[in-house]
């Protein structure tokens, strides 16, 4: 057992010698070296040149004992491959134009292909897995259906989704259409990293938090079953959610190999609403790191309490890293995560 295994081990649900722990958002802008990096290049450009992704990806692993790689892209990418453009201007929130107004224009989607429209990300895929050298895993990801759809209708995602939820609530069968290209578009491209080198897949659904579970049971569930279904098995499928924990018991419906959770309910909380099934993965506070280290601590502790001597535990924070985190924490909370285990004793 090493390094090298701890977090595919753990989405397994079998023992370690340590708790893994990786970061959402690891490679990102509260690191020097990526904001040098990104000085030079514009988002679209890193995320499409393999090389420049690779070089991304690596960064915080040279930092920090961080015990897997994601990819370094991003989850609305592949929605140009379904004919529409996505920007990411300085300043502003991510766009994707034109915003999808009518049946016309869901029916009017095109279909996606991995290999025809980001030849880019699986080249990154096979250059990351040779320069990683098997030192730690690379996780591949995408955005599940129900966000991406809210990125497409509404430009405002995340907040009341108006336009969302009135088509969802108003033409039903056209939604569920949406849903259903969007599942097959995130299958299509989970299997091709997959096939490409990604040794786990994370499922980002942001957004899913601000459905209500009937709705959730009702619009988005039955895709996320045929998703996790469809998506090739022999590697651990993780997926994630933020605010979200009145989903939980829906979320394990999926079938969905690990679970993450953010900080809003205490993780033995969320974790037991799931039946111990999946393992799970998360969560602390990504504003904790802003907290002293013995605050910090404080918290880190707590999760891995709760946690106790139970296997299929991964550790992360409950959403993504945020720019301005200090890097001292950062270390500070994985040396602290890699130690906690090994007083509690291998389990
Ligand atoms: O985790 C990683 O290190 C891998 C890279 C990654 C990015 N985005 C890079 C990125 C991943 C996994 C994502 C996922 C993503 N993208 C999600 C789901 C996770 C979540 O945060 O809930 C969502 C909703 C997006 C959409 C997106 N992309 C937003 C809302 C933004 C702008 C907000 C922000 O954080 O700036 C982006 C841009 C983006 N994606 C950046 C990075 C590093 C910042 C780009 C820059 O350098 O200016």
């Amino acid at each position: 057992m090493s390094r090298s295994d701890r977090f595919l081990r753990a989405c397994r649900k079998q023992a370690t010698d340590a708790t893994p722990v990786w970061i959402m958002r690891q490679a990102g802008r509260y690191l020097p070296e990526y904001r040098s990096l990104r000085s030079h290049h514009t988002f679209m450009t890193l995320c499409k040149t393999p090389e420049l992704a690779v070089e991304v990806t690596i960064q915080p692993l040279r930092r920090f004992e961080l015990d897997a790689a994601i990819i370094f892209s991003d989850i609305l990418l592949p929605l140009e491959g379904m004919g529409l453009e996505v920007s990411f201007a300085e300043g502003k929130k991510p766009a994707v134009n034109p915003p999808l107004r009518t049946a016309d224009d869901i029916h009017q989607l095109q279909s996606f292909s991995p290999e025809e429209h980001m030849p880019y990300l699986l080249e990154a895929i096979a250059l990351a897995r040779r320069d990683l050298r098997g030192k730690v895993p690379l996780i591949g990801f995408s955005g599940a259906p129900f966000t991406l759809a809210s990125y497409m209708i509404d430009p405002d995602a995340g907040g009341n989704q108006l336009r969302l939820k009135s088509l969802m609530y108003r033409e039903p069968v056209i939604f569920q259409l949406l849903l259903e290209k969007l599942t097959d578009m995130v299958i299509a491209y989970l299997n091709a990293q997959i096939a490409h080198g990604a040794q786990a897949v994370q499922v980002f659904d942001t957004w899913a938090g601000t459905l209500s579970a009937v709705d959730y049971k009702e619009f988005v569930l039955p895709h996320m079953v045929r998703l996790f279904d469809t998506l090739d098995a022999s590697v651990p499928r993780i997926l994630f959610a933020v605010g979200s924990s009145h989903l939980i018991r829906l979320m394990d419906r999926t079938g969905c190999d690990v679970l993450g959770v953010d900080w809003r309910l205490p993780l033995d909380e969320s974790w037991s609403l799931a039946q111990f099934r999946p393992a799970i993965q998360g969560n602390l506070d990504p504003l904790a790191l802003f907290g002293p280290h013995q605050y910090l601590a404080g918290r880190v502790r707590d999760v891995l309490s709760r946690v106790g001597t139970r296997r299929g535990h991964v550790f992360n924070l409950g959403h993504g890293i945020l720019p301005s985190t200090p890097l001292d924490s950062v270390a500070f909370l994985i040396d602290l995560v890699h130690q906690s285990r090994l007083e509690l004793g291998e389990t």
